[in-house]
């Protein structure tokens, strides 16, 4: 029998995280407070696997197989056989320490319990836990599928077992772990966000257009896309969350988010998903 692999959350990382488990052999159980978010989810999951079907790099009967090991409920007990649970449910501390305390009840004593937390303190979850050495970061990037990356945060009390475990599990997934302490923004969003709050400033200040910010970011630096693209992306809202959290974190005014950034949010302006950021979509 193989190992079960547990998910939380059936949105955009969840369905992505279990879809990487299943691929890589692991009977995995996803679990969502409802029936349509775990039809949307194993919906998102059939047709990002058809798309590798279409490009011949899986079978049909391959694609099957990955599917028939999902198995998608709203149980919380379907869990308690779990090795390993990964929690992807929206981002806020309530929610999050819910779960926490309810995943905490129905595992095994030896299950690893790990959150994909963008912007949580690690250490606040495992808090809320008996088993707080066990609790630990798992930071998946969006889509979960395609990048390699997995950001492995280690809260105050997480244990060198835990986190050795969670780097074996990573590589079994495909998946290169890379590892950081448990401080606010990790690694990821520290780097980035402020990058992407400068970017606002200069446009706010008018030291240049957005195409020419991005233009230059792009070209010059090489990313991929500039940082205006990135933020209307990712969502205005969700770049606003984190600059407060690494402002609040830190107490740095350094980190403090840029008003025309706040504006937008104000506006309901928040990029791709609402058709209009610092971009018109
Ligand atoms: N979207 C990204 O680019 C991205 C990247 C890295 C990390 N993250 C993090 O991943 C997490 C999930 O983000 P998302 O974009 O997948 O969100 P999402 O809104 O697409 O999905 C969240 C899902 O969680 C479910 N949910 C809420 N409460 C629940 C509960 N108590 N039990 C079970 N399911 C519950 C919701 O019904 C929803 O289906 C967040 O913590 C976010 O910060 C997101």
């Amino acid at each position: 029998m193989s190992e079960v692999f547990g998910v939380i959350g059936a949105g955009t990382m969840g369905n992505g995280i279990a879809q990487v488990a299943a691929r890589a052999g692991f009977d995995v159980v996803m679990r969502d407070v409802a029936e349509d978010f775990l039809v949307r989810g194993m919906t998102a999951i059939d047709k990002s696997l058809q798309r590798d079907v279409d490009k011949e790099r899986l079978s049909g009967e391959e694609k099957r197989a990955i599917i028939g090991r999902i198995k998608a409920t709203t149980e919380l007990s379907s869990l308690s056989d779990a090795i390993i649970v990964v929690e992807a449910v929206t981002e806020d501390l309530a929610v999050k320490t819910g779960v926490f305390r309810a995943l905490d009840e129905v595992t095994k004593a030896g299950a690893i319990l790990a959150s994909n937390t963008s912007s949580i303190s690690i250490t606040k979850l495992g808090a809320v836990t008996s088993k707080p050495d066990k609790v630990i970061g798992m930071h998946f990037m969006n889509p979960v599928p395609v990048m390699k990356l997995v950001e492995v945060i280690r809260g105050a009390a997480t244990s060198d077992a835990t986190y050795e475990r969670v780097h074996e599990l990573s590589e079994k997934l495909g998946k290169t772990p890379l590892e950081c302490q448990d401080y606010p923004g990790f690694i990821s969003n520290r780097v980035l966000m402020p990058m992407i709050n400068e970017a606002i400033f200069a446009l706010h200040e008018g030291v240049a257009t957005r195409e020419s910010i991005d233009g230059i970011m792009k070209m010059g630096m090489n990313h991929p896309m500039g940082p205006l693209t990135l933020a209307d992306f990712i969502g205005l809202d969700v770049c606003l969350a984190i600059m407060n959290v690494l402002y609040e974190g830190f107490g740095d005014s350094k980190y403090r988010a840029c008003p025309l950034l706040k504006r937008y949010v104000d506006a309901g302006w928040l990029g791709r998903k609402t058709g209009r950021g610092f971009y018109e979509y």
